[in-house]
């Protein structure tokens, strides 16, 4: 294609991401990016939001929808990953390091060195590469790249020199294209160029120019659902106009530092680097006035160190509520508790440089539990004699008639800051880590000491004075004064913190330093500051747990760490010193090219007043994060004293509006949300939704709602794009469904049983195109497949889809209608009998090698289930989200009895010997099938039962052996695969597979 940029000329073609998407390499690279935490661009804005998207998967579906694709498939995938980064010399910007021109000598046959490179002395080298350069004579001859080499060529000689590895090992080594956005790109933009028919030499240009020939002007982005801002950056990075909105403002403030901080220019940049610096003296000075955080010797506080202290009632002895004494591994630092016995209570010593056994013993704190899930209780020695109360009953935990769970602690009212002198739960100061800028060179002397009645009479001060000023501060909005709502079912969010602690208002989570300290910075940021001011209350609150771990450094742990808003028996208070780094982070810097043309609203998605070309949205599922319920934490800080530029937003997380669970509830506000962002989108706008799919509903109901929005599926990929979590064990979701979208004109008609046809042809030619596009792919020398059995599969899935929603009434019923209709708990509903229609038919399309399509037909989904698995083992499959997507697939409700492992990374199917006799029962999925009895066969086979026994029990397995011969065909059938895919990975099955086969064709019947 090379016809100029004409506005409209690709109005109806069909998008590159309806047709294909290269989502093994993207799932790499989405891998890549996740894992990468601290380096990932936007988290240094909020590192405390979770669940963002990566922004290379938003590229994906920015420049996937702006694309065309041209009919030439391969061409087109071609480009695409030029555009992506993930071309061969791509790779080499990509790479940490470029090869000199004498490891290029060395390593590749060049006919003609001369033609680019320049040696001197002149004359010395052969002609033609590969050079030896432990030839003496070579020693003191300099190569250089010719200076009329282009840089493609340099990096077209440069890539042949990369290691030869799978791509995802290639990704690992490499650096992200983002990293080395300046250069990566170079070398693409004539071939782009000459395919599109565009005269672009970057981004911005390039999505100008296919929007004026798409849509007739720079294309407008749109998502509802902006969350971090990871879609709306990435598509006004690359040069699209942007709308974003969502309903919570964190998120819209987040989204808007994610355009003006990191996507500002030069000169708002150095306006933030001037307020950062400008803040920084501002509360240094007032808590420097106050004398606070310092010792009066030169040293100043970096982490005061708190925990609950509460009165024994069997010994009435107040005792410091401390799971381990460890201060500190890493320095090795341990608080000892000293009777005393005048007072019944304890003083803390702390002890530097202890040894191993100090430190090991240090680690049984007053606080225990005796095993994970047990109550935990406080335990202190009076005499020699052990005193064990559980912490439920020194709060007093009692149920009430309702069945919740009350307690006696007494309610925090709204002028508290600490505990009042006769609560059951106190608090205590007892270490304070000191710091010293060290006498000669960098760095700092550090030093744990107790609290001294010095530094008590400065906390006194601190007290006073946030006390004197509570109610002014409240009024001005520099600090909370919002009640704690606790969050509804299933978990309650911030019940612990009432029901824990007695607190009602969110200042009650911060102590009285904290308060100061956060409410100085509130008082004296603007609005690019207002990020900063997030992460201190984030790292400075008493839910910020003090990090005491061996790598620890003693610095305290972000409240979300988890998303639980748990409360701590002791947590840390960073002196202002030492939130410096915080106050004045340095955040990367991509200026974004229309920065005026982004815009960020604050409303609900179903009330959006903006239209876009393109719609990339990840709504709320599910399970997923509570945002409407944990970031009351952040609102509560800012609702009273926005800066102008977020005062038109409404600062309350406004939780009746937010779309959570997955029920009704659910499926109208989003149906609403789609609704209204169809209404905003041309006749040729495209829709990209993101969602995990944990549960095999989320389909349906995804498709339900597409359905009722008025729009029609075009495509669907799934992209893996989370690695294992560190916060929940075994399975996490990893993968993201891309669902690509149209609006659906017309009131297209069909029956069902067209249908039937009409799915077929599709999901067969749809397979075959991306199957086509392997075999294509392979011919230009990639030894990778562009799509695994999985994605084919999706697309599978995704082709009977877009066959389904194609049509407005089928057998005569209004879709739309059908699909928003309430559903009775335990009913199909007559969507629900089409879906499963749809990818019941898709799914026939794709019976493995070696399994005739009428045996396959016959199989239930269990049997399918383990049949397609251990074909993908017997190619390397081993990540949970496969098995995920094939139970899903096949309809499996629980696949887990049939795997030997549920690890994330290393899944595997119970070999016929691990499933035994298991799994023959009626509760079973696998009950009365052919293949559970032919893995029966088998595994008396390995065991050495006599044939003809092992023979005997197979007919009795399998139901009616004999009056149906098709069955015992089927197991013959079955006996063949299992010998050829088990050949490599479990030979001893593979070999009594073949053995059950010979028996069963041998076997004499009648
Ligand atoms: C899954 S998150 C989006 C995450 C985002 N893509 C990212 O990478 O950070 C969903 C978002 O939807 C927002 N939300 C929930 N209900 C909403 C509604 N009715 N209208 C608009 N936004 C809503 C939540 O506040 C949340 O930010």
């Amino acid at each position: 294609m090379n016809c100029g940029v004409t506005p409209f000329s690709l109005k109806d073609a069909p998008a590159l991401i309806e047709r294909l998407l290269p989502v093994q390499k993207l799932s790499a690279e989405a891998f890549k990016e996740q894992e990468g935490r601290q380096s990932k661009t936007l988290t240094g804005l909020g590192s405390y939001w979770k669940g963002r998207k990566p922004l290379i998967l938003s590229k994906a579906c920015i420049l996937g929808s702006l694309l065309p694709a041209t009919g030439d498939s391969a061409r087109d995938l071609e480009i695409f990953e030029l555009l992506m980064g993930m071309d061969d010399a791509s790779f080499v910007a990509r790479w940490r390091r470029r090869p000199k021109p004498t490891e290029i000598l060395q390593k590749l046959s060049i006919d003609h060195i001369a033609d680019f490179f320049s040696a001197s002395p002149d004359g010395v080298l052969p002609g033609s590469a590969p050079v030896d350069w432990l030839n003496p004579a070579y020693a003191s001859v300099k190569v250089a790249w010719r200076e009329d080499v282009s840089e493609l060529e340099r990096r077209r000689l440069e890539a042949q020199i990369l290691p030869h590895v799978p791509y995802r090992e290639r990704v690992e080594e490499a650096r992200r294209p983002e990293e080395v956005m300046d250069t990566v790109h170079e070398h693409i933009w004539s071939e782009v160029n000459h395919h599109l028919g565009t005269s672009a030499s970057s981004f911005a240009q390039l999505v100008e120019q296919l929007g004026i020939m798409r849509f007739g002007h720079r294309p407008r982005v749109a998502d509802t659902f902006c969350g971090s801002g990871q879609i709306p950056f990435e598509a006004a990075r690359l040069g699209c106009d942007v709308y974003a909105s969502d309903l919570n403002p964190i998120a819209c403030m987040l989204t808007w530092g994610a355009f003006h901080i990191v996507g500002g220019s030069t000169e708002d940049r150095r306006t933030l680097k001037h307020e950062q610096r400008e803040l920084v003296k501002h509360v240094q000075c007032v808590v420097d006035g106050m004398g606070i955080e310092s010792d009066g010797a030169g040293w100043h506080a970096k982490v005061f160190v708190y925990c609950l202290e509460a009165r024994c009632p069997q010994t009435g002895w107040m005792v410091p509520a401390l799971p381990t004494r460890v201060v500190s591994k890493g320095y090795r630092v341990i608080a000892e508790l000293i009777p005393n016995v005048e007072h019944k209570r304890y003083d803390i010593a702390i002890r530097s440089g202890v040894t191993d056994d100090e430190l090991t013993a240090a680690e049984h704190g007053t606080v225990r539990r005796d095993n994970r899930y047990a109550d935990a209780y406080l335990e202190h020695e009076v005499e020699g004699r052990s005193y064990k109360t559980k912490i439920s009953t020194l709060r007093g935990d009692y149920e009430r008639p309702d069945g919740s769970i009350g307690s006696r602690l007494r309610l925090w009212e709204k002028l508290d800051t600490k505990p009042k002198p006769d609560d059951i739960l106190q608090e205590r100061l007892y270490c304070i880590q000191w710091m010293r800028p060290k006498a000669r060179g960098k760095g700092f002397d550090l030093e744990f000491r107790a609290v001294s009645a010095d530094d008590m009479r400065r906390e006194e001060i601190v007290e006073e004075f946030v006390q004197a000023h509570l109610v002014e501060w409240q009024a001005k909005g520099y600090v909370p004064d919002m009640r704690i709502e606790v969050g509804g079912p299933p978990r309650y969010q911030g019940l612990d913190l009432v029901r824990g602690r007695g607190w009602t208002f969110w200042h009650h989570v911060f102590n009285p330093r904290q308060l100061l300290v956060a409410g100085l910075i509130n008082q004296f940021s603007s609005a690019r500051l207002k990020s900063s001011l997030t992460q201190v209350l984030n790292l400075n609150s008493r839910l910020s747990g003090f990090d005491n771990s061996e790598g620890g450094a003693a610095a305290t742990k972000g409240a979300f760490v988890n998303q639980a808003l748990n409360t701590l028996y002791f947590y840390g208070t960073r002196g202002t010193r030492f939130l410096v780094p915080a106050l004045t982070q340095d955040y990367p810097s991509f200026p974004i090219p229309h920065l005026d043309q982004c815009v960020v609203e604050n409303k609900p998605a179903a009330s959006i007043s903006k239209s876009a070309d393109i719609f990339v949205t990840d709504p709320p599922y599910g399970d997923a994060v509570k945002y409407e319920e944990i970031l009351d934490f952040f609102i509560s800080w800012l609702r009273k004293n926005p800066a102008p530029e977020f005062a038109d937003w409404i600062w309350d997380s406004r939780r009746a509006l937010a779309i959570q669970g997955e029920g009704e509830d659910f499926r109208r506000g989003m149906v609403a949300a789609y609704r209204r962002m169809t209404e905003c989108m041309p006749e040729n706008g495209i829709q990209v939704i993101m969602f995990t799919h944990q549960s095999g509903s989320i389909w349906a109901d995804m498709a339900n709602i597409v359905w009722a929005s008025g729009l029609r599926v075009t495509a669907a990929w799934y992209v893996v794009t989370e690695t294992d979590s560190p916060l929940r064990e075994g399975s996490y979701v990893k993968g993201t469904v891309l669902l690509v979208l149209r609006k659906r004109g017309g009131a297209h008609k069909t029956t069902r049983d067209d249908l039937a046809w009409e799915i077929q042809e599709e999901v067969e030619a749809q397979v075959q195109e991306l199957a086509g596009l392997n075999q294509k792919a392979r011919t230009l020398h990639r030894d990778e497949n562009v799509f695994e059995d999985a994605d084919i599969q999706m697309a599978g899935d995704a082709a009977a889809l877009r066959t389904l929603t194609r049509y407005s009434v089928i057998d005569g019923r209004d879709m739309a209608a059908e699909a928003i209709r309430p559903r009775v708990k335990g009913e199909t509903t007559f969507v629900d009998g089409l879906i499963t229609f749809a990818v019941d038919t898709a799914n026939q399309c794709l019976v493995p090698q070696g399994l005739s399509k009428g045996h396959w037909d016959k199989l239930t989904g269990a049997e399918r289930f383990y049949l397609k698995m251990l074909d993908m083992e017997a190619r390397g499959a081993k990540t949970l989200d496969n098995y995920q997507n094939f139970a899903k697939a096949f309809k499996v409700h629980d696949f887990r009895p049939l795997l030997g492992s549920l690890r994330a990374n290393e899944a595997r199917l119970k070999s016929a010997v691990e499933l035994g006799r298991s799994e023959m029962g009626e509760g079973s999925e696998l009950h009365e099938s052919v293949l559970r009895a032919v893995l029966y066969a088998v595994m008396e086979l390995v065991k050495n039962v006599d044939g003809n026994e092992a023979l005997a029990h197979l007919t009795l397995n399998i139901p009616n052996y004999y009056g149906d011969m098709t069955q015992r065909e089927l197991a013959i059938e079955l006996s063949g695969y299992l010998e050829n895919r088990l050949d490599a990975r479990r030979p001893e099955e593979a070999s009594a597979a073949r053995v059950l086969r010979e028996l069963v064709k041998n076997q004499r019947l009648g």
